[in-house]
């Protein structure tokens, strides 16, 4: 069975409780359980992590291109800033990646219009809160 990582960057632990209005209710917890079983009927297993550090997602994404068929990633406040993020995806190139935001995020601040992981990434699903993850998998799941 294939793997796709589920790669979560800073903050998203604090899901449930952080800025509700923009993120909802969910928890992080909550949106693995959706990853697990979304995954499920599509023939799929998942590996899902969360950190708030950047050297942590590098190393995961370099695992990822050894380990797994693809990669889902909400790399948080990394993705508007972080060239290494960017670097490591084009590191395991050709290995596909879908880019998440529970927010629009070209809909909030001008700093978070610009996205690193973008310009690598297959593509990127943004403003539908935790049914993104679950379509990543789907796109993700149709190309593999
Ligand atoms: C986020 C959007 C980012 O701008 C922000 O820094 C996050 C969460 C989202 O899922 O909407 O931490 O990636």
């Amino acid at each position: 069975m294939k793997t796709v990582f589920v790669l979560n960057g800073p903050n998203l632990n604090m899901l449930g409780k952080r800025e509700p209005g923009i993120y909802g209710g969910k928890t992080l917890a909550d949106i693995e359980a959706d990853c697990h079983a979304a995954a499920a009927s599509l023939g799929l297993a998942v590996d899902f992590r969360q950190s708030n550090h950047e050297g942590d997602l590098v190393d995961w994404i370099h695992e990822a291109g050894e380990n797994a068929a693809g990669i889902v990633l909400n790399a948080g406040a990394y993705t508007h800033t972080s060239i290494a993020l960017q670097d490591a995806i084009r590191a395991v190139s050709p290995l596909p990646l879908a880019e998440v935001h529970l927010s629009n995020i070209h809909a909030r601040e001008p700093f978070r219009h610009k996205s690193m992981v973008a310009p690598v990434a297959v593509g990127m699903i943004c403003g539908f809160g935790p049914l993104g993850y679950t379509l990543a998998l789907q796109a993700l799941a149709a190309r593999l």
